[in-house]
């Protein structure tokens, strides 16, 4: 097990996000998180990457507990994430973003005092990202003016970069057009071969054909987590999820 929540919780004001959350992420997995608008998934991410404090419960990681780390030490135990919420730098070429965010991995923060491109790291970490996902074409075009499909996949580099053991991908595919879907399919699958991968997603064919295993979140409870063909057949996911027609 890489990943284990005990009863999380995440109380804004009266209201609760995440209700009591226990997950068991297995190594080498991709594990699913599904569940209708406002469920709680994004909230749930913040707490395992340290966004947001929790309100109750413990997270461990590769057994350590790391509740209450913040983001940069939680990318130092190599936990990673995508946002569901571009996170470019669009002025910058796709390599520099690249290069950047391996840069703050290591520095543990942003650092602007010194111009971060005169650095003299090699980059070759970088590129090897890059050839990972197939866009070493585009390394040197501005982040700022690609196609949305490519900018999705820039961001998974991004995540990459950090090195990660567990990548937590927040709805890779959101906007993306049938064919990019096709392709960051393909990417994950190519991904989840390395390492262990968390993904929300809102995709049900994509969830059905990627996942080892799928959590369903709904009003921040958990109301089944097992296999697809499981979780597909699920009396109350249908009803609560599903609406009931799949
Ligand atoms: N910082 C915050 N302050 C107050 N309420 C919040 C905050 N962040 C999230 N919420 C609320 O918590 C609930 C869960 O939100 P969250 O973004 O985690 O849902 P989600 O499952 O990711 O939804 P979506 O599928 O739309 O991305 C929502 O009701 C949301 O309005
Ligand atoms: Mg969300």
């Amino acid at each position: 097990m890489i990943l284990r929540t005990d009863g999380v919780t995440k109380r804004f004001g009266g209201l609760t996000a995440v209700n009591k959350v226990t997950l068991r992420v297995e190594e080498g997995q991709i594990h699913s998180i599904i569940g209708p608008n406002g469920a709680g998934k994004t909230t749930l991410f913040n707490m395992l990457t340290g966004e947001i404090p929790v309100s109750d419960g413990e997270i461990y990681f590769r057994e350590k507990k790391v509740t209450g780390l913040k983001p940069y030490q939680i990318a130092k135990a190599r936990i990673g994430r995508s946002f569901q919420q571009n996170k470019l730098f669009g002025n910058l070429t796709v390599l520099e973003n690249v290069r950047l965010a391996e840069h703050a991995h290591h520095r543990g923060h942003f650092n602007f005092t010194r111009h971060f491109l005169s650095f003299t790291e090699p980059v070759e970490k970088a590129w090897q990202v890059l050839e990972e996902l197939g866009i070493t074409d585009i390394a040197a075009k501005q982040a700022g003016e690609l196609p949305h499909g490519q900018q999705r996949t820039l961001e998974v580099a991004l995540a990459l970069a950090a090195d990660p053991l567990l990548l937590l991908l927040d709805e890779p595919t959101s906007g993306m057009s049938p064919d990019d879907s096709v392709r960051m399919v393909r990417l994950l699958r190519k991904i989840g071969k390395r390492l262990t991968m968390l993904v929300i997603e809102h995709n049900m064919n994509l969830v059905m054909s990627i996942s080892s295993v799928i959590t369903v979140l709904q009003q921040g409870t958990v109301i089944a987590c097992g296999k697809p063909s499981e979780v597909e057949k699920d009396k109350e996911v249908r009803k609560a999820y599903l609406g009931g027609h799949v």
